[in-house]
Protein backbone atom coordinates (compact mmCIF):
# COMPACT_ATOMS: atom_id res chain seq x y z
CA UNK A 1 0.00 0.00 0.00
CA UNK A 2 1.31 3.37 -1.04
CA UNK A 3 2.30 5.66 1.67
CA UNK A 4 1.23 8.67 0.45
CA UNK A 5 -2.77 8.79 -0.42
CA UNK A 6 -3.12 11.11 -3.61
CA UNK A 7 -5.47 14.10 -3.39
CA UNK A 8 -8.27 12.74 -5.41
CA UNK A 9 -8.43 9.68 -3.40
CA UNK A 10 -9.61 12.17 -0.59
CA UNK A 11 -13.17 12.32 -2.32
CA UNK A 12 -15.29 9.81 -4.07
CA UNK A 13 -16.26 12.41 -5.68
CA UNK A 14 -15.69 16.39 -6.87
CA UNK A 15 -17.53 18.33 -8.92
CA UNK A 16 -19.38 21.47 -9.79
CA UNK A 17 -22.69 22.46 -8.99
CA UNK A 18 -25.29 23.05 -10.66
CA UNK A 19 -25.00 19.44 -11.97
CA UNK A 20 -28.03 18.28 -14.11
CA UNK A 21 -27.25 14.79 -13.80
CA UNK A 22 -28.29 15.49 -9.92
CA UNK A 23 -31.01 17.58 -10.66
CA UNK A 24 -32.57 14.60 -12.70
CA UNK A 25 -32.16 12.50 -9.88
CA UNK A 26 -33.34 14.36 -7.43
CA UNK A 27 -36.75 14.99 -9.28
CA UNK A 28 -36.78 11.33 -8.97
CA UNK A 29 -36.93 11.56 -5.23
CA UNK A 30 -40.38 10.83 -3.32
CA UNK A 31 -40.88 13.75 -0.85
CA UNK A 32 -37.67 15.56 -1.87
CA UNK A 33 -39.61 18.83 -2.83
CA UNK A 34 -41.73 18.76 0.89
CA UNK A 35 -38.47 17.84 2.66
CA UNK A 36 -36.34 21.21 1.00
CA UNK A 37 -39.34 23.37 1.38
CA UNK A 38 -39.47 23.03 5.09
CA UNK A 39 -35.25 22.84 5.36
CA UNK A 40 -34.16 25.40 2.48
CA UNK A 41 -34.36 28.92 4.14
CA UNK A 42 -32.29 27.65 6.84
CA UNK A 43 -29.87 25.89 4.57
CA UNK A 44 -29.68 29.16 3.18
CA UNK A 45 -29.04 31.07 6.78
CA UNK A 46 -26.45 28.64 7.19
CA UNK A 47 -24.36 29.21 3.98
CA UNK A 48 -24.79 32.75 3.64
CA UNK A 49 -25.26 34.53 7.11
CA UNK A 50 -24.72 37.75 5.34
CA UNK A 51 -27.93 37.75 3.87
CA UNK A 52 -29.40 37.92 7.55
CA UNK A 53 -27.44 40.69 8.32
CA UNK A 54 -28.65 42.46 5.26
CA UNK A 55 -32.84 41.63 6.23
CA UNK A 56 -31.95 42.25 9.66
CA UNK A 57 -31.01 45.76 8.22
CA UNK A 58 -33.89 45.75 5.57
CA UNK A 59 -36.68 45.02 8.01
CA UNK A 60 -35.62 45.94 11.22
CA UNK A 61 -32.84 48.97 10.79
CA UNK A 62 -30.93 48.08 13.55
CA UNK A 63 -28.85 44.70 14.57
CA UNK A 64 -30.65 42.18 16.73
CA UNK A 65 -29.81 39.55 19.39
CA UNK A 66 -32.06 36.87 17.45
CA UNK A 67 -29.48 36.87 14.24
CA UNK A 68 -26.58 36.86 16.42
CA UNK A 69 -28.25 33.76 17.85
CA UNK A 70 -29.08 32.55 14.58
CA UNK A 71 -25.62 33.07 13.21
CA UNK A 72 -23.48 31.52 15.91
CA UNK A 73 -24.09 28.54 14.66
CA UNK A 74 -22.22 25.95 13.28
CA UNK A 75 -22.65 25.21 9.28
CA UNK A 76 -23.13 21.12 10.26
CA UNK A 77 -26.44 19.28 9.23
CA UNK A 78 -26.96 15.92 9.67
CA UNK A 79 -28.87 13.38 7.93
CA UNK A 80 -29.35 10.41 9.97
CA UNK A 81 -32.23 6.97 9.45
CA UNK A 82 -31.96 3.26 7.91
CA UNK A 83 -30.10 2.88 5.23
CA UNK A 84 -31.46 3.37 1.75
CA UNK A 85 -33.86 6.40 3.00
CA UNK A 86 -32.32 8.59 0.55
CA UNK A 87 -29.83 10.45 3.02
CA UNK A 88 -26.98 10.84 0.50
CA UNK A 89 -29.41 11.20 -2.89
CA UNK A 90 -31.27 14.63 -0.62
CA UNK A 91 -27.66 15.81 0.80
CA UNK A 92 -27.04 16.13 -3.31
CA UNK A 93 -29.91 17.17 -4.40
CA UNK A 94 -30.05 20.02 -2.01
CA UNK A 95 -26.58 21.27 -2.46
CA UNK A 96 -27.51 21.33 -5.92
CA UNK A 97 -30.40 23.47 -5.72
CA UNK A 98 -28.76 25.74 -2.91
CA UNK A 99 -26.09 26.26 -5.47
CA UNK A 100 -28.74 26.79 -8.53
CA UNK A 101 -31.02 29.26 -5.91
CA UNK A 102 -27.99 31.43 -4.93
CA UNK A 103 -26.50 31.53 -8.31
CA UNK A 104 -23.52 30.93 -6.97
CA UNK A 105 -20.18 28.76 -8.19
CA UNK A 106 -19.94 26.12 -5.57
CA UNK A 107 -18.20 22.57 -5.55
CA UNK A 108 -19.50 19.35 -4.16
CA UNK A 109 -17.25 17.07 -2.13
CA UNK A 110 -17.93 13.84 -0.76
CA UNK A 111 -15.72 12.59 1.48
CA UNK A 112 -14.56 9.21 0.84
CA UNK A 113 -14.28 6.29 3.46
CA UNK A 114 -10.61 5.86 2.34
CA UNK A 115 -10.03 8.13 5.01
CA UNK A 116 -10.06 6.07 7.41
CA UNK A 117 -6.73 4.91 6.43
CA UNK A 118 -5.40 1.94 6.81
CA UNK A 119 -5.09 2.38 10.53
CA UNK A 120 -1.49 3.69 10.68
CA UNK A 121 -1.18 5.85 14.06
CA UNK A 122 -2.42 9.43 12.79
CA UNK A 123 -3.19 8.17 9.45
CA UNK A 124 -6.79 9.05 9.54
CA UNK A 125 -6.78 12.34 11.07
CA UNK A 126 -3.87 13.45 8.64
CA UNK A 127 -5.85 12.15 6.14
CA UNK A 128 -9.51 14.11 7.31
CA UNK A 129 -7.08 17.50 7.87
CA UNK A 130 -6.10 17.39 4.45
CA UNK A 131 -9.17 16.89 3.20
CA UNK A 132 -10.67 19.67 4.90
CA UNK A 133 -7.78 21.98 3.60
CA UNK A 134 -9.09 20.92 -0.49
CA UNK A 135 -12.48 21.97 1.16
CA UNK A 136 -11.53 25.36 2.56
CA UNK A 137 -9.16 26.32 -0.19
CA UNK A 138 -11.49 25.25 -2.40
CA UNK A 139 -14.36 27.56 -0.66
CA UNK A 140 -11.84 30.71 -1.04
CA UNK A 141 -12.11 29.99 -4.63
CA UNK A 142 -15.79 29.41 -5.51
CA UNK A 143 -16.96 31.11 -2.56
CA UNK A 144 -18.95 27.97 -1.42
CA UNK A 145 -18.33 24.29 -0.75
CA UNK A 146 -20.22 21.65 0.60
CA UNK A 147 -19.01 18.84 1.81
CA UNK A 148 -20.80 15.55 2.38
CA UNK A 149 -19.72 13.34 5.01
CA UNK A 150 -21.02 10.01 4.19
CA UNK A 151 -21.33 6.84 6.23
CA UNK A 152 -20.27 9.20 8.98
CA UNK A 153 -20.59 6.67 11.65
CA UNK A 154 -17.84 4.99 10.55
CA UNK A 155 -15.62 8.02 11.46
CA UNK A 156 -17.48 9.75 14.17
CA UNK A 157 -18.83 7.18 16.43
CA UNK A 158 -18.61 8.24 19.89
CA UNK A 159 -15.75 8.43 21.84
CA UNK A 160 -17.63 6.74 25.16
CA UNK A 161 -17.71 3.06 22.93
CA UNK A 162 -15.89 0.13 25.09
CA UNK A 163 -15.05 -1.04 21.87
CA UNK A 164 -13.47 3.00 20.31
CA UNK A 165 -10.15 2.27 19.51
CA UNK A 166 -7.41 5.41 20.09
CA UNK A 167 -7.46 6.38 16.40
CA UNK A 168 -11.05 6.59 16.28
CA UNK A 169 -11.45 8.69 19.00
CA UNK A 170 -8.09 10.76 17.38
CA UNK A 171 -10.61 10.85 14.25
CA UNK A 172 -13.56 12.06 16.73
CA UNK A 173 -11.39 14.72 18.30
CA UNK A 174 -10.19 16.28 14.31
CA UNK A 175 -14.07 16.37 12.98
CA UNK A 176 -15.06 18.22 16.27
CA UNK A 177 -12.12 20.50 15.77
CA UNK A 178 -12.89 20.73 12.00
CA UNK A 179 -16.68 21.88 12.69
CA UNK A 180 -15.30 24.20 15.25
CA UNK A 181 -13.29 25.95 12.69
CA UNK A 182 -15.77 25.82 10.02
CA UNK A 183 -17.60 28.91 11.05
CA UNK A 184 -14.38 30.96 10.58
CA UNK A 185 -15.44 30.56 6.79
CA UNK A 186 -19.09 32.40 7.58
CA UNK A 187 -20.93 29.66 5.72
CA UNK A 188 -18.49 29.22 2.21
CA UNK A 189 -18.36 25.30 3.91
CA UNK A 190 -21.53 23.60 4.68
CA UNK A 191 -21.04 19.94 5.85
CA UNK A 192 -23.73 17.67 5.53
CA UNK A 193 -23.09 14.14 7.91
CA UNK A 194 -25.27 11.31 6.92
CA UNK A 195 -25.32 8.38 9.42
CA UNK A 196 -27.16 5.37 9.59
CA UNK A 197 -27.12 4.95 12.94
CA UNK A 198 -27.74 8.50 14.78
CA UNK A 199 -27.34 7.52 18.06
CA UNK A 200 -23.54 6.29 17.87
CA UNK A 201 -22.34 9.58 17.02
CA UNK A 202 -20.40 11.64 19.37
CA UNK A 203 -22.42 13.78 21.10
CA UNK A 204 -20.25 16.26 20.49
CA UNK A 205 -20.78 16.18 17.00
CA UNK A 206 -24.50 15.69 17.52
CA UNK A 207 -24.40 18.81 19.82
CA UNK A 208 -22.85 21.12 17.26
CA UNK A 209 -25.53 20.39 14.38
CA UNK A 210 -27.37 23.27 13.55
CA UNK A 211 -30.12 21.04 12.32
CA UNK A 212 -31.28 17.06 12.43
CA UNK A 213 -33.00 15.72 9.77
CA UNK A 214 -34.04 12.33 10.63
CA UNK A 215 -35.16 9.84 7.45
CA UNK A 216 -37.70 6.96 7.84
CA UNK A 217 -38.58 3.89 5.53
CA UNK A 218 -41.35 5.15 2.80
CA UNK A 219 -44.82 5.29 4.00
CA UNK A 220 -47.95 3.83 1.99
CA UNK A 221 -48.37 7.24 0.25
CA UNK A 222 -44.71 7.37 -0.53
CA UNK A 223 -44.14 3.84 -1.58
CA UNK A 224 -47.25 4.38 -3.86
CA UNK A 225 -46.13 7.63 -5.31
CA UNK A 226 -42.75 5.50 -6.07
CA UNK A 227 -44.74 2.93 -7.78
CA UNK A 228 -46.80 4.88 -10.17
CA UNK A 229 -43.57 7.05 -10.86
CA UNK A 230 -41.39 4.01 -11.64
CA UNK A 231 -44.34 1.76 -13.26
CA UNK A 232 -45.01 4.29 -15.93
CA UNK A 233 -46.42 3.55 -19.31
CA UNK A 234 -46.58 0.25 -17.97
CA UNK A 235 -50.86 0.22 -17.64
CA UNK A 236 -50.54 -1.90 -14.17
CA UNK A 237 -53.62 -1.54 -12.42
CA UNK A 238 -54.51 0.64 -9.45
CA UNK A 239 -55.42 -2.68 -8.12
CA UNK A 240 -52.09 -4.12 -8.58
CA UNK A 241 -50.43 -0.87 -7.29
CA UNK A 242 -52.48 -0.98 -4.21
CA UNK A 243 -51.34 -4.41 -3.39
CA UNK A 244 -47.81 -4.09 -4.41
CA UNK A 245 -48.12 -1.24 -1.45
CA UNK A 246 -49.75 -3.63 1.15
CA UNK A 247 -46.99 -6.41 0.41
CA UNK A 248 -44.45 -3.94 0.86
CA UNK A 249 -45.16 -2.58 3.66
CA UNK A 250 -44.13 -3.53 7.47
CA UNK A 251 -45.90 -7.28 7.85
CA UNK A 252 -45.48 -10.40 9.46
CA UNK A 253 -43.11 -9.30 11.60
CA UNK A 254 -40.87 -7.82 9.12
CA UNK A 255 -40.12 -4.09 8.73
CA UNK A 256 -40.92 -2.23 5.17
CA UNK A 257 -39.22 -1.95 2.20
CA UNK A 258 -36.55 1.14 1.64
CA UNK A 259 -36.48 3.32 -1.14
CA UNK A 260 -33.74 1.46 -2.19
CA UNK A 261 -35.16 -2.08 -1.54
CA UNK A 262 -37.80 -0.87 -3.99
CA UNK A 263 -35.46 0.39 -7.18
CA UNK A 264 -32.62 -1.92 -6.84
CA UNK A 265 -34.32 -4.97 -5.65
CA UNK A 266 -37.55 -5.22 -6.17
CA UNK A 267 -38.21 -3.79 -9.75
CA UNK A 268 -34.93 -5.49 -11.38
CA UNK A 269 -36.25 -8.76 -9.72
CA UNK A 270 -39.89 -8.17 -11.35
CA UNK A 271 -38.24 -6.87 -14.77
CA UNK A 272 -35.77 -10.16 -14.80
CA UNK A 273 -38.74 -11.97 -14.59
CA UNK A 274 -40.29 -10.79 -18.59
CA UNK A 275 -36.75 -9.59 -19.75
CA UNK A 276 -35.57 -10.53 -22.37
CA UNK A 277 -38.43 -12.81 -23.66
CA UNK A 278 -41.55 -11.27 -22.79
CA UNK A 279 -43.38 -8.21 -21.97
CA UNK A 280 -43.75 -7.31 -18.16
CA UNK A 281 -46.73 -7.94 -16.30
CA UNK A 282 -48.21 -6.79 -12.97
CA UNK A 283 -47.70 -10.50 -11.74
CA UNK A 284 -44.30 -10.44 -12.51
CA UNK A 285 -44.29 -7.39 -9.89
CA UNK A 286 -46.51 -8.94 -7.38
CA UNK A 287 -44.44 -12.31 -7.54
CA UNK A 288 -41.38 -9.81 -7.24
CA UNK A 289 -43.04 -8.24 -3.67
CA UNK A 290 -44.00 -11.78 -2.58
CA UNK A 291 -40.45 -12.86 -2.85
CA UNK A 292 -38.07 -10.10 -2.43
CA UNK A 293 -37.02 -9.50 1.83
CA UNK A 294 -36.84 -5.63 2.79
CA UNK A 295 -33.23 -5.28 4.14
CA UNK A 296 -33.08 -5.55 8.49
CA UNK A 297 -33.50 -2.30 10.61
CA UNK A 298 -30.47 -0.58 11.44
CA UNK A 299 -30.57 -0.68 14.99
CA UNK A 300 -29.11 2.47 16.70
CA UNK A 301 -31.19 4.41 15.00
CA UNK A 302 -32.08 8.42 16.51
N1 LIG B 1 -36.99 9.63 -1.58
C1 LIG B 1 -36.69 8.68 -2.47
N2 LIG B 1 -37.50 8.41 -3.50
C2 LIG B 1 -37.20 7.47 -4.40
N3 LIG B 1 -36.10 6.71 -4.36
C3 LIG B 1 -35.25 6.93 -3.37
C4 LIG B 1 -35.50 7.91 -2.36
N4 LIG B 1 -34.47 7.90 -1.50
C5 LIG B 1 -33.63 6.95 -1.92
N5 LIG B 1 -34.08 6.37 -3.05
C6 LIG B 1 -33.45 5.30 -3.82
O1 LIG B 1 -32.58 4.59 -2.96
C7 LIG B 1 -31.23 4.70 -3.42
C8 LIG B 1 -30.32 4.84 -2.22
O2 LIG B 1 -30.53 6.08 -1.61
P1 LIG B 1 -29.44 6.75 -0.68
O3 LIG B 1 -29.65 8.21 -0.72
O4 LIG B 1 -28.09 6.25 -1.05
O5 LIG B 1 -29.84 6.18 0.74
P2 LIG B 1 -29.06 6.32 2.11
O6 LIG B 1 -27.98 7.34 1.89
O7 LIG B 1 -30.11 6.78 3.08
O8 LIG B 1 -28.54 4.95 2.44
C9 LIG B 1 -31.23 5.91 -4.33
O9 LIG B 1 -30.25 5.82 -5.32
C10 LIG B 1 -32.62 5.88 -4.91
O10 LIG B 1 -32.68 5.02 -6.02
MG1 LIG C 1 -25.92 6.91 1.95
Amino acid sequence: MSEVIEKGALFELELELPNDKIAAATKRLVGFEVRYQRLHRDLRLLADPQELTEWCKEFHHKELPICAVVMERYPLVIFAGDVGTGKTATAEGACDRLARVRKKEAMLFKLSTRVRGSGKVGEMSTLLNEAFEVVAKQAGKTRQAFLIIDEADSLASTREMVQSHHEDKVAVNTIIQKVDDLRRHNGRILVFLCTNRGAALDPAIVRRAARTEEFNRPNDHEREELFRMDLEGLGVKDQIVHELVRLTGARDGQPGFTFSDLRSKLLPDALCRAFPSRALTGEDLLQAANDVRPSPMVKNGL
